[in-house]
């Protein structure tokens, strides 16, 4: 039986030998195989004189289960460094600095924009928009401001050019948002047309507004909000509750000083202008213009397709980037349209 002796540990020598794990499943067949040495010792047990095969079956099998022993523990010591191996070629260097996730944010603008939708909608307003290449007519003339008119030139216009580089008459960049209480109040009369009577619209228009000019608070594209409020008896003293009750709002301060100053547009009348001034803060103490505001001209509801003589209505329009301005204490206007990441970061 030492040849059994000898098989086991040539058995074990040659699975120690694999160093990959179909390597050992072809030397296992060697041995435990079909054709292998061990199974050929097995069938070499008939031959035997009956007396002698008892003993001889039994030192086989031993050997054979210390063979298949031998081939499980290779298995998992192949298998375990095999796992290994991998964790080493895979492993992540968790000292390195990571990338880092770029996280975004709405601008401020946008943030103030929000709030002011937020706010005019829980009083009934809806979001009325409009193109910012707008019509001389929906930006001037339908606004009482006719051709000729010297108010025409408080807006320092940009007007654009046919393809002969000639100015255009017909078309420009809007200097402000009103243009869209015209374009409001004719959706409007046409929606409820016949309708006895016609339900108020209520609407803000925000959007972005073009002027030739630029300084720390001037810039040539801004942003303004539009406010319009038409129904049978909307008079001064609704646009004074609405705006004041806006601005303690959006400031979030009740004790907000707002005045109403006497002023001119075209399209309103009486016009004044809105000044705030904090009772706290860098600015307390001093008037800062926001707004302006009115009663709207019979001339611009008859434009909007309203019953002069049976409606009435407040508007006003607001520059939100001043908004902004006062509410997150910005000094220079011009940071907002740079795109300084250090900057607007402070705003996440
Ligand atoms: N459109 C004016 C401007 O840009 C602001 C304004 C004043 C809007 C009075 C109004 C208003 O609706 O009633 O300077």
């Amino acid at each position: 039986m030492s040849n059994l002796e000898e098989l086991v540990t040539r058995a074990i020598g040659a699975f120690a030998a694999c160093e990959e794990p179909a390597r050992l499943e072809e030397v296992k067949a060697a041995f435990l195989g079909k054709d292998g040495e061990l199974t050929a010792l097995l069938k070499g047990l008939g031959k035997l004189p009956p007396e002698a095969r008892k003993e001889a079956g039994s030192a086989i099998n031993a050997a054979k289960s210390r063979i298949e022993a031998a081939l499980h523990e290779r298995r998992e010591a192949l298998k375990k460094s095999q796992l290994s191996a991998q964790l080493a070629a895979e492993a992540l260097d968790v000292s390195l600095p990571g990338r880092g996730e770029a996280q975004g944010a709405l601008h401020p603008v946008v943030r103030t924009l929000e709030r002011i939708e937020a706010l005019f909608a829980s009083l009934g307003f809806a979001v009325a928009d409009g193109p910012e290449i707008e019509t001389d007519w929906h930006n001037f003339t339908a606004l009482n401001t006719p051709a000729d008119h010297p108010a025409r030139s408080m807006h320092d216009t940009f007007y654009l050019l046919d393809e002969a580089g000639r100015v255009r008459a017909d078309i420009l960049l809007r200097t402000h948002t009103s243009p869209v209480q015209i374009r409001a109040m004719q959706a409007h009369t046409q929606a409820f047309a016949g309708a006895d009577p016609m339900p108020e619209l209520r609407v803000i228009c925000p959007g972005r507004v073009y002027r030739v000019d630029s300084d720390a608070t001037h810039s040539p594209m801004f942003h303004q909000v539009e406010g319009l409020w038409v129904g049978e008896r909307v008079s001064f003293a609704d646009l004074k509750g609405v705006i004041v009750d806006f601005l303690r709002h959006f400031f979030e301060s009740d004790d907000l000083a707002v005045r109403f100053r006497p002023s001119f547009f075209p399209f309103t009348e009486p016009s004044a202008e809105i000044d705030v001034a904090f009772r706290h803060g860098p600015l307390a103490g001093r008037w800062l213009e926001i707004a302006g505001c009115g009663m709207v001209h019979p001339h611009v509801l008859a434009a909007g397709g309203m019953d002069a003589r049976r409606y009435t209505g407040f508007a006003f329009g607001m520059g939100l980037d001043r908004l902004t301005m006062l509410r997150y204490g910005v000094c220079d206007l011009r940071l907002f349209f740079e795109g300084d990441l250090r900057f607007l970061a402070q705003f996440r």
